[in-house]
Order: C-alpha cells, then structure tokens, then sequence
C-alpha cells in the first residue's frame, strides 16, 4: 500500500490541479422539491452530476475523487428514503462498472459496508475487483461512511495489529495506514454543494489542512463549469501548513518551477 505524507507530520506537495477531490453532494431533496417532485427525485437526478463530475475530473487529471453518498446519520431519514437510495445505489453500481472499467476509473468503497444487503455488498466486491487494475482515476464512494467511525475503527485495527501498544507508541503514522482512505493522500480540495457550511462527518481526519469550498448550487445542478470554478478558486489559495507567507515566498525563489 502506497504511503502518503501526513499534512500535520510533514508539508505535501503542492500542485495547481488538486490531486484529490472529495465532495459532499447535498441538495439534492431541495432540488426536487422545488420543482414539486417528490425528494428521491433529486437522488436520481443527482447521479447525472456524479457522471459530469467524474468525466471532468479524468480530463483535468485528478488522481483521487472521494464522494459522500450516504453518511452514518443517513438512517435517519424516513425508511422509504433509506430503502430507495439504496435500490438507487445498487441500481448505480451494476449500470456503472462497465464504464468505469472502459474509462480507466478504479473504483473504491469506504464506510461500514456491514449494515447493507448483502446484494450491495457483492455487487461492491465486485465493482472493486473488476476496476481493480484500474490506473487514471480513482473513485471513492462514501457509504454509510462516517468521520469518528473511520478514526475508531482505525484504532481497534491498530490495535488488533499491535496487541502490545503501549500509550506513548500510539502516532500519526502508526494509526494512518488502518484509515479507511490510506491509499490515498489527503484531500486538496473539498467542495460542499447545498449552501450548507459544515463537514456533517465526512472525512474528519484526513480535511485537516483541506481547502474548504462551499457552493449554493444543488448537487444536481452541479457540472463542469460549477467543478471548473472550485478549480479556479483552488489555484489562488496559498497553503501555508502552519508556515508564513514570506517562507512560501523564499521556496518559490529558492525552488523555482
Ligand atoms: C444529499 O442530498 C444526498 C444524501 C444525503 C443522500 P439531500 O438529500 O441531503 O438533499 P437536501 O439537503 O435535503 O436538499
Ligand atoms: C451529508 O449531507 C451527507 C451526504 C451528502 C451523503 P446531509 O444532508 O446528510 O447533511 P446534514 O444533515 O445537512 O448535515
Ligand atoms: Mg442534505
């Protein structure tokens, strides 16, 4: 498994393009009631998005694309909700994998799996297999995906790796590669559709020095341009890591490109 570098243990390559982009698709219940369509209508046609949003990333070559599909807290919503998206989500993955397949996209599912039919469960081990040689894009699906659930988790596996762990051996590094997205580096940039300013319990860990982009467009509205412009506001962001400004400006003399 590829090892990334901790934002917080040393300071990660900077690139214009964000190599990894996780987004949290929200409005889509907003974008159908408005039109007087009942809320799951906003789910299937937020699927559209997902597509525009994949295929522009492939073309503006990011590595890594992480989407927030359905979070822990998502049970709590009305059992009718609950029971489409997840016929959506089972639905999504058999008319998607062929494709991902053809377009060089590598498919991955992070989140407690467990707690879904075991029809979801097949159909992701095998999505998973049959992109696995995949190599332009990888695709993160967020399900029954939360941020506290990731670190606990994380943590009785390290544990269960390391029964003798004493308190003081406990680090960064030593819990990183049991994170449920270790195979990838942390998000650049993370964009939140809805209007809603918040995390809502994604990826808690790994956004701690993610640059942090919020868009009243609902998710289903969402496309190239909407990506084009997060892009555009990304490239003029100065990432300090902790450091100062007139530091950045010393590398850049130092370490021309
Ligand atoms: C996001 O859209 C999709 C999921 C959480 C599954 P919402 O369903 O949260 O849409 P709004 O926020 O109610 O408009
Ligand atoms: C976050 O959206 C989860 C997903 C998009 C899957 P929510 O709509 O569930 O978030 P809150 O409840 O408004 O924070
Ligand atoms: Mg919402």
């Amino acid at each position: 498994m590829a090892k990334h570098k901790s934002s917080t243990v040393e300071v990660p390559e900077i690139t214009p393009v964000p190599r990894h982009v996780a987004i949290i698709m929200d409005g889509n219940g907003r974008w159908a009631s408005k039109r007087h369509m009942p809320r799951v209508a906003g789910h299937s046609e937020g699927l559209g998005a997902v597509r525009k949003v994949v295929e522009a990333c492939r073309r503006q070559g990011v590595e890594y694309l992480t989407v927030f599909a359905f979070s822990s807290e998502n049970w709590r919503r009305p059992p009718e909700e609950v029971g489409f998206l997840m016929k959506l989500f089972l639905k999504s993955l058999r008319g998607e994998v062929n494709r991902l397949a053809e377009n060089d996209i590598r498919l991955r599912l992070i989140g407690d799996l467990g707690k879904f039919d075991s029809s979801i469960q097949e159909m992701v081990a095998f999505s998973e297999e049959k992109t696995g040689h995949c190599k332009g894009l990888t695709l993160t699906i967020a399900a029954n995906y939360g941020g506290r659930w990731d670190i606990l988790q994380a943590m009785r596996e390290c544990l269960r790796a390391h029964p003798d762990l004493k308190p003081d051996d406990v680090s960064e590094q030593l819990l990183q590669p049991f994170l449920s997205m270790a195979y990838a580096p942390e998000p650049d940039l993370f964009i939140r559709t809805g209007g809603e300013q918040r995390v809502s319990n994604f990826l808690l860990w790994q956004l701690a020095y993610t640059e942090l982009y919020f868009t009243d467009t609902l998710w289903p509205d969402f496309g190239a341009d909407d990506l084009q412009a997060a892009f555009d506001w990304f490239s003029q962001r100065e990432r300090r890591f902790g450091r100062t400004s007139a530091q950045l400006a010393a590398q850049a003399v130092s370490e021309p490109v």
